[in-house]
């Protein structure tokens, strides 16, 4: 588990894929600015089981261990570079309480101090304001707009690209290097 001040990350297990495809199917909770799919538990245990999806997920929960939200990283393939990308998201009613800065904050170090990566991004649909917001705090910078690249509600929505570079994140906010190697 890796441990915040208001929230912690714990790694999603197995066990747990009822619960986020729960999640993942409620539009409210998945939001307006991600994609509406609905995915059985079935499909969800099939895509993590046959190594094609890289990626390290997690649930923000709260000091008494309860679940407010999801955040996620994935591999970015590029020839050139190594690169990672996060998404994430909130319960409705646990939304502008700051939990999600703390986890994006939270991720950040962690992949800086686990990882051979020099940035870390997010993309965005340009009209979500919350999410660029939180990223901003966290210490993200907007590059610029990719163009058409969201599939969303039968229409294709430009984005936003964020990232953090190693550089710009230097030390680890929250985490302590001797947390992430034990
Ligand atoms: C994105 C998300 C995680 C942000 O978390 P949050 O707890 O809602 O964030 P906050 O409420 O603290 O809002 C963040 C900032 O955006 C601002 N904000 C929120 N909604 C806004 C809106 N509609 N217009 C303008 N500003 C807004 C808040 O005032 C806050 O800024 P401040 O700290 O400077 O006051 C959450 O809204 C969510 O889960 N959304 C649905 C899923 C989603 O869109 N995920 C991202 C896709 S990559």
């Amino acid at each position: 588990m890796l441990e915040g001040k208001n929230v912690n990350l714990r790694i999603v297990e197995k066990e747990d894929l009822p619960l986020l495809a729960e999640w993942v199917n409620k539009p409210e909770v998945f939001g307006e600015f991600n994609p509406l799919r609905q995915a059985s538990r079935a499909e969800m245990e099939k895509m993590r089981g046959d190594g094609r999806f890289e990626a390290g997920e997690f649930f923000i929960e709260k000091k008494d261990g309860g679940k407010v939200g999801y955040i996620w990283h994935f591999n970015v393939m590029h020839p050139a570079g190594k690169m990672l990308e996060i998404g994430y998201f909130l319960l409705p009613s646990e939304r502008g309480k700051g939990y999600c800065t703390e986890a994006i904050t939270i991720m950040v170090d962690y992949l800086f101090l686990s990882r051979d990566v020099m940035r870390v991004q997010a993309l965005i649909d340009v009209r979500n304001v919350a999410s660029g917001r939180v990223l901003e705090k966290a210490g993200f910078k907007r590059e610029g707009t990719v163009r058409k690249l969201l599939f969303l509600r039968g229409d294709w929505r430009d984005a936003y690209l964020y990232s953090i570079l190693r550089e710009e994140w230097k030390e680890p906010k929250i985490l302590t290097r001797k947390e992430v190697e034990s």
